[in-house]
């Protein structure tokens, strides 16, 4: 019996001393504020106090902490210094998903107890055990000085309308750790499903006795293929290549063979390897350019092992002019790894029901609707048989588009209908499983005249599809058309090919091979800025791609496209930084300091598809709801989707209620990726929002020119209608629901064979300048400043796109300097490094509002924009340092060290 004493109450509990603390407090005491991200000490989103100093939950055994005082999340509002830093992080946006807020929380509490007025650095190293995927930590750290200056945080009055700073209209429960993400809402009597996975790249699979196994070891059921009606699942209709369960054959390390179900404890026991599956290993594909040589097909139909292969060619009437600059390079990248902090969970049961079964699945996604038909074609069962509830969201970044725990769940759940079926993957299992950025390999060539101005871009992107499709066609269909970058080139020919291998599916991953792409002709645009002696920023002013122009599909742009405004507001910094970093080379013989710049566009939403969205907002007598199918994956959607809705309708941001995610209350509001829920969500709820007002205008027989005022007051909605200087009051009869509903599909045609066409309604525009210092001796790059220029059309909510942009560069810069994913061996936080809250430069937003009069109040997508451009300014930055031009990514301290000893 071990008494813990939590939060001010002491506990006795009956638990081995070895188990894990974080494992005590979430499933002895309940108190599951406390994350377990890694379960290995590396992320730190269990972060406690314990007597006093902070420490990761997930290593410490409960054993060691009796008789001294443990405070978790859920304690720190007792105490002043923790409400006001609990203020802090929600005034200043310092969290976005929310898993690790509470483990940030804690440590900066630890840190202002014991340094009350800390410096930033003390800052970094009291945070620097903490990982955050989505926030760059900069408005983190702004919340800890907010807290420590001793200023009371304001109250919030504002109207929460579009262009205000309101804090995250569901942030409380991220700090105070009553979010409920995948793994924290699961019934107490679930069983538990643990899925068996390949240990090899390639190998032949047999079964053994499977039903004695089972029976042997007192669980339920071993799931295999021979459970699952439909054992095909994928993003496209047409491409169902991935097995649930693999049959015969695996195809990448970690594939999914079968599923142990049954009570929690016998399942974790079972040493896999005692299950009676025969692995015998076959030759695995691995890389580009092997899958492009092999006779081997990972999929035998799959001739050449291509998955997808296409491009557009744009020709022009003055093609031939005599280039002043030409440029050819190659460049490669690795696989990258999404590592949100809350590994892939859920859990699903079956509901009986009088049109047949169903069943219903409370998991951490970013798309509930294609869940939802994707699991019912799994099951071949009617669409509305199947229910997704989203849970909270502690990440996605397009990693949790796929189904990950889904499918297991559903079969599982169908099979033991007496009662729920849970999973939770393991970090490794969750890195070694899902999805990863493309590996590439790209060629471009680019031509300018002598004036400077861009002639032609020739380019072909392959990209490492893995094992299945998943976005591989995605991704090889944006990339052609985004391959010229942001400016306006008359001829293009440009490629996009995706080859299956034997590695683990690539797929979504913020950008859709567009950051891949942007290195290239960022590369492409600086080395033929610098043949023709013309200044980098200069040469990317002259080609910008502006209204009027036509992009390489063809497409006229008519609006909203600001990047010659986003440079023109970075030139006085580009020059200045140049000036300072001159005088610090001048005086630093082995550290030399370098200034990049790089630039993105980044079409919103689906290419060339149909991409809509439909929300709906009622007014009865408890007041105004939105239901809304957007799921906030950290971004803000929330937020923003409220604010839109409180300003058309004029009336505070705090007087919308929410319904969102649950597939039975809310209608399709498609994804949340390529950027497209402020833009085309957003959208429809201000059209949402214009047909309420409309509707009542109907309702109570008002003219056009009345001005309808809505006035919610307790249990009773009153219609406040102004016309003519005169107001009256109307209320509403009783059990009276009136209701906008609002659909945009953003207007987009199909390419033809030279992919000409429009493929997007709208497109972001930024340019990013980094300031790095590079250890000439060591061979590493040190990010020191970025200052990031976005067209974000309009910012319905600063604080939130800044927070996007702060995340997007943080993961550019760990896409230039550090990430590599290799299946096999950095299968966990602590060989595969993101970058930490010490990696993080000093960021500076400059938002540009070149309005989209498509988009919702004139906004457009942020969410990947702000990566696309940082690898690029770095790579850029570290050659105008060092004269060494990096074309494979990430730039190990190691590889740029042995280019640098190659310099003549
Ligand atoms: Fe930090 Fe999402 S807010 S990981």
């Amino acid at each position: 019996m071990i008494a813990l004493t939590v939060n001010g109450k002491t506990h006795t509990l009956d638990v081995l001393p070895v188990k894990r603390l974080a494992d005590v407090l979430r499933d002895d005491l309940k108190l599951t504020g406390t994350k377990i991200g890694c379960n290995a000490g590396d992320c730190g989103a269990c972060t406690v106090r314990i007597a006093g100093g902070q420490a990761c939950a997930c290593i410490t055994p409960v054993g060691q902490c009796g008789g001294v005082e443990i405070v978790t999340i859920e304690g720190l509002a007792h105490d002043p210094l923790g409400a006001k830093l609990q203020a802090a992080f929600h005034t200043c946006g310092a969290a976005q998903c929310g898993i690790c807020t509470p483990g940030m929380l804690m440590a900066a509490h630890d840190l202002l107890s014991r340094r009350p007025h800390p410096t930033q650095r003390e800052i970094e190293d009291a945070l620097a055990g903490v990982l955050c995927r989505c926030t760059g930590y900069q408005k983190i750290i702004e919340a800890v000085q907010f807290c420590a200056a001793g200023y009371a945080v304001p109250a919030v009055e504002a109207l929460g309308h579009i262009g205000e700073r309101l804090p995250k209209v569901d942030g409380i429960a991220k700090l105070n750790g009553s979010e409920r993400f995948g793994a924290d809402g699961i019934p107490d009597n679930a069983r538990w499903l643990r899925v068996i996975r390949s240990p090899h790249h390639r190998a032949a699979i047999a079964f053994g006795d499977l039903i004695a196994f089972t029976k042997a070891h007192s669980i339920d059921l071993i799931l295999t293929a021979a459970h699952v009606p439909r054992n095909g699942f994928g993003i496209y209709p047409t491409i169902k290549d991935q097995p649930v369960f693999a049959v015969d054959e695996v195809k990448f390390r970690g594939e999914a063979v079968c599923a142990l179900v049954g009570r929690r404890d016998r399942i974790e026991a079972i040493d896999e390897t005692a299950i009676p599956i025969t692995w015998t290993h076959l030759p695995p594909l691995f890389g580009i350019a092997d899958s492009e040589r092999a006779q081997t097909l990972v999929h035998a139909a799959q001739s050449g092992n291509v998955l997808i292969d296409g491009g557009v060619n744009k020709s022009a009437p003055n093609a031939g002019e005599i280039p002043a600059a030409q440029i050819s390079l190659r460049v490669q990248s690795t696989f990258v790894e999404h590592a949100y902090i809350e590994p892939e969970a859920g859990w699903a049961q079956r509901i009986a029901s009088e049109n047949g079964d169903r069943i219903e699945i409370h998991v951490s996604t970013q798309t509930p609707y294609m869940d939802r038909d994707e699991v019912a074609s799994v099951m071949q069962l009617a669409s509305d048989r199947i229910r997704i509830v989203p849970t909270a969201c502690g990440g996605g970044f397009g990693g949790k588009l796929d189904m990950a725990v889904h499918p297991y769940l559903a079969v599982a759940a169908w099979h033991l209908p007496d009662r729920p079926v849970a999973c939770v993957y393991t970090r490794p299992e969750s890195m070694a499983s899902t999805t990863k950025r493309h590996p590439c390999d790209i060629t471009l060539a680019m031509s300018a005249n002598a004036q400077g101005k861009l002639l032609t871009c020739i380019s072909h992107a392959k990209f490492d599809t893995g094992a299945y499709a998943s976005w591989g066609p995605t991704v090889a269909t944006r990339v052609p058309i985004h391959a010229t970058g942001p400016y306006a080139v008359p001829v293009v020919k440009t490629r996009g090919t995706a080859f299956y291998t034997h590695c683990h599916p690539s797929g979504a991953f913020r950008g859709f091979g567009v950051p891949q792409a942007a290195i290239a002709h960022e590369a492409a645009m600086d080395g033929m800025a610098d043949q023709l002696k013309i200044d980098r920023l200069e040469f990317r002013y002259r080609n910008a791609i502006r209204v009027g122009d036509t992009t390489a599909t063809g497409q006229l742009l008519t609006a909203s496209a600001g990047l010659d405004q986003c440079l023109a507001a970075l030139r006085p910094r580009w020059l200045a930084w140049h000036a300072e970093v001159a005088l610090f080379n001048a005086a630093n013989p082995h550290l030399r300091r370098g200034v990049g710049i790089g630039c993105m566009w980044y079409g919103i939403g689906n290419t060339s598809l149909s991409n809509p969205s439909t929300m709906r907002i009622t007014l009865d007598a408890q007041g105004i709801t939105l239901y809304s199918g957007a799921v906030d994956i950290g971004q803000g959607s929330n937020t923003i989707l409220t604010q839109i809705a409180a300003d058309v309708l004029e009336i505070p941001a705090a007087q919308i209620r929410r319904v969102t995610g649950d597939t039975d209350l809310t209608h399709d509001a498609g994804k949340t990726s390529a950027s497209r829920q402020t833009f085309v969500s957003g959208k429809a709820v201000e059209l949402a929002a214009l047909d309420l007002r409309a509707k009542l205008r109907a309702r109570f027989q008002l003219t056009e020119s009345s001005h309808v005022r809505i006035s919610l007051l307790p249990n009773l909605a009153s219609i406040f209608v102004s016309a003519n200087g005169a107001t009256r009051e109307i209320p509403l009869a009783a059990g009276e629901i009136i209701e906008g509903i609002g659909t945009f599909d953003p207007p987009t045609t199909p390419q033809d064979a030279n992919g000409q066409g429009s493929p997007y309604a709208s497109y972001a525009f930024a340019a990013q300048i980094a300031l790095v210092e590079v250890d000439l001796d060591l061979g590493t790059t040190k990010v020191l400043r970025v200052a990031a220029a976005h067209d974000v059309g309009r910012a319905i909510n600063p604080t939130q796109v800044e927070g996007q942009i702060h995340g997007g560069i943080l993961q550019g810069l760990g896409l230039a300097l550090m990430e590599a994913y290799v299946p096999g061996k950095t299968e966990n936080l602590h060989d595969y490094l993101i970058p930490t809250i010490g990696d993080a430069p000093q960021m500076e937003v400059l938002l540009i509002e070149d309005r989209d009069p498509l988009g919702p109040g004139g906004a457009k997508g942020v969410g990947e924009p702000g990566l696309i451009a940082t690898a690029p300014a770095i790579l850029g930055a570290i050659e105008h340092a060092t004269g060494v031009r990096m074309l494979q990514v990430p730039v190990l301290p190691h590889v740029l060290r042995a280019a640098l000893l190659k310099q003549p």
